[in-house]
Formats: structure tokens, sequence, C-alpha cells
């Protein structure tokens, strides 16, 4: 079986990890993949975004799969243009990935499946926002109705916060055409779960849940990132709360979208609060979190390429998961200075030291390959460091003690992924 494999970070080094593992496997490409799945997959010169490149990539090829990475692609109709060309795609269509695209979509799909969330409201008309907020009070959060990257999201401790935050998003645009309109949200309060279930259209499988570090400074301090840390199982998220989230949120999703004439394929990512009323749904995503995505392939022993075919073609009714007991943990290694500016081309050195640690596993996420086989730093977040064990604490010691292998003088990471669960 022939997959082109579409990203390059370190989810999609996760992928191409688990994926080569597959006897059905016979040849990976990956469009642009990195210095780490190169090793893994021969890797193309077609940016993620590029609908029409990727297809035309494929369809040459004979491409049997188009496996999905990022939301950026599937908001932009990578799925649908597979289809139209015969080509089998994991990956929600555009309108099914709308429950990442709009935050409103998302609510409103979810109000209609009786999703447990927040009170929330959207506006067009900033003036109204604001007279929402003073009337709500603080805390409350706004959020940029578009893609806005991670970052069109406040949660605001004062009144004037959450205003600035509507300046900033429609008036200012800080987020382009993502702050059109806002979504003003009630603020949750609860420890946070990132769930994620294989749906076919129909039928759903529970994937694992992980818990991710969004600041990037110990203790949760400093700026958002995209995720500076994962591990899973989260111990919070017991198998009662998985079932109750199974039935109470990625079922009736899934039925709401296939009432709405847009089936939801693909990985369904679950943003959750752990309240003290119960888990309530934060948002949803079209994809594998990433790094948590590293974390639960660590963990996946079953084939993951028959697994996505079962999703692509109707059949999870039929198909059964298979985990490991084991916990895993991954520190993401950022090149210094991220999520603000940072520097690129530097040389990473010794990761084969890393990888020689007994359970560990490096995963590339912006690195690319410089003269004499150098692995240079392309990106704000450079590498993942997984490690498994049977116990958190194992997998974490192991993890770190790879992470200290590593020589790369400009980059760094959070030294307490995982506190919350050891404490
Ligand atoms: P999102 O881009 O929707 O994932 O939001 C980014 C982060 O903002 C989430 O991971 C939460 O930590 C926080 N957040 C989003 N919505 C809420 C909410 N309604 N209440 C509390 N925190 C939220
Ligand atoms: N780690 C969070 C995300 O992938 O959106």
């Amino acid at each position: 079986m022939k997959v082109l494999l579409v990203g390059g970070g370190g989810r999609e080094h996760a992928l191409a990890w688990a994926l080569s593992k597959s006897p059905l496997l016979s040849k990976l490409w990956a469009a642009p993949g990195n210095a780490g799945i190169a090793v893994l997959a021969e890797c193309v010169p077609i940016a993620a975004e590029d609908v029409a490149g990727l297809v035309s990539f494929a369809r040459d090829r004979a491409v049997d799969l188009v496996v999905v990475g990022p939301e950026a692609p599937l908001t932009a109709g990578l799925a649908d243009a597979c289809a139209a060309a015969g080509l089998r795609c994991f990956g929600p269509s555009a309108e099914a990935a709308r429950l990442e695209g709009s935050k409103a979509f998302a609510r409103e799909v979810a109000d209609a499946a009786g999703v447990p969330g927040p009170r929330w409201r959207r506006f067009d008309d900033p003036a109204a926002a604001r007279a929402y907020l003073r009337e709500e009070g603080a805390p409350i959060v706004v959020k940029a109705d578009g893609l806005a990257a991670g970052k069109g999201v406040v949660v605001a401790a004062t009144v004037a916060e959450a205003e600035a935050a509507v300046a900033d998003t429609m008036e200012n645009r800080v987020h382009g055409a993502a702050g059109a309109a806002v979504v003003v949200e009630e603020c949750l309060v609860g420890e946070e779960v990132s769930f994620f279930a294989l749906c076919d259209g129909e039928a759903a499988l529970p994937l694992g849940a992980a818990q991710d570090h969004k600041r990037a400074g110990e203790g949760d301090t400093g700026p958002n990132t995209g995720g500076m840390g994962a591990y899973s199982p989260p111990p919070a998220f017991t198998d009662a709360l998985r079932d109750e989230v199974m039935a109470r949120v990625v079922r009736p999703t899934l039925a709401e979208m296939a009432r709405r004439g847009a089936p939801f394929r693909g990985v369904l990512f679950v943003g959750l609060m752990l309240t003290a009323t119960g888990p309530r749904l934060i948002e949803f995503n079209v994809r594998f979190g990433d790094p948590e995505c590293q974390a639960l392939m660590l963990r996946l022993r079953s084939d993951l390429l028959e697994a996505l075919l079962a999703a692509c073609d109707g059949r999870l009714a039929d198909t059964d998961l298979r985990w490991s007991d084991a916990h895993s943990l991954v520190v993401v290694m950022a090149a210094r200075g991220y999520p603000g500016a940072y520097g690129k081309g530097t040389a990473i050195r010794c990761l084969d030291r890393a990888a020689a640690v007994p359970c560990a596993q490096v995963f590339h996420a912006g690195t690319g390959a410089g003269p004499d086989g150098a692995v240079l730093a392309t990106g704000g977040r450079v590498l993942g460091i997984g490690a498994r064990g049977n116990t958190l604490r194992e997998a974490r010691d192991a993890a770190y003690e790879a992470a200290a292998a590593v020589d790369w003088p400009e980059g760094f990471y959070r030294r307490d992924i995982g506190h919350r669960a050891l404490r």
C-alpha cells in the first residue's frame, strides 16, 4: 500500500513511525516531511497547504491513501479534492473541518448535539460584544471565530482585558479575517484533557487521552505555545469519563454532523475541561494534537494503517484498537525565543545518544538536513523527546535522560512535563 503523509511536524514524524511498522505499507512519501521523517519516508518538497500539488502528486504515483496531519489543508478542502480525484484520504471534508475552522459553528453543532459546554455567544459587532462582556463580567473568554494559528483565544481575568481582546481581534484585526467575528464564552475551571476519537462518519473508536502543556514556562507560566510536552494517559481521565465523553460528546456530534450532510471522518480532537460538574467541551479540532499524537503513538499497539483505512472505508464498527498499558511522556525541545522570534539553522548534535536511551524515541518537528548529514533546527518546536515506561515517572525519567543527551545549546525545554500527574 502506497501512502502519502501530509505535514512535517512532530505529529507527522510520530504518524510516519507508526505507519512504518505496518506490514501493509509498501511505500511512504511525506510532504514536506522533516529530517527525522526522511529516515522513514521519501520526503517531497510540496507544502502541506498546496492542495492542487498534493492531489496531482498522489494521482501521478497512484497513492492508495493520503493521511493528513495538520488542519490547514483540511479546512482548505484537501479531502474533498482527493475524493474528486478518486483518491482515498484520511481526514474530514472542508465542511466537516469547520468544527475547527469556526468556533461558532463548533458551538452550534455542540449545542444541537446536546454536548455540555460553556454559555457562549457569537458577535460580528464589537459594540454588542462589549455590552455582553460588561453584562457577564470577568473572568471571561474571547475567541476569534476563525483559524488563528492557536493564538486567537484570550482568557481574560478582567473586563478591560476582554474589551482589549475584542478591539485587537475585531477592530485591529491582529488575526486577520479570522477576527471578523468573535465568540465570547463563560470561563470554565478545571483540569484540561485532550481526548481523541477515530471516526468514520457514523462509528467512532476512542484513541485515548493526553494532557498537553501549553505555556512556554515551567509551572504553566509565560506565553501560550502549540504545546511544550504531553503525557498519556492522564490519571484524571478515567475509563468511566472516557465512556461518558464517547456517549455525550463524540457520538452525538457525529450524528449531528451526519444529519447536516457533513459526516465527520478522521480524528476528532475533543478539548475538555474536567469541571466540578463533569467534563465540558472547550473546543473541537479535526486532527491529532501535537505533541499529544507523539504520546499516543508511543502507546498504540494496533496497526495504525489498518485503523486509518477502516475509518476511510466506514468499517470502524468492526474494528478494535489495542493499546499498551505503558505510560508515555514527550518533552518538546524548542528554539530559544519560541513562541516569539527565534533563530534558525543552528546545528543539533548527539541525537543518536538520545535515541540510545532505553525506551526513548526521538521525534523531529522543525528540522532539516544540513551538509554532511547534519541536523539543523528550522522551526520553533524542533524536537519531541518521547519515552515509554511502566509508570509515568519511569517514562518521564527516560524522556529527560534522552533530552539531556541532546547537544543543542540554542534550544530549551520545560523540566516539569507531567507535573500535574506526578505531584
Ligand atoms: P482553544 O484555541 O480553543 O484551544 O483555546 C486555547 C486555550 O484557551 C484552551 O486550551 C484553554 O486553556 C483556554 N480556553 C478556551 N476556551 C475556554 C473556556 N471557555 N474556559 C476556560 N478556558 C478556555
Ligand atoms: N497541542 C495542541 C494542538 O495540537 O492543538
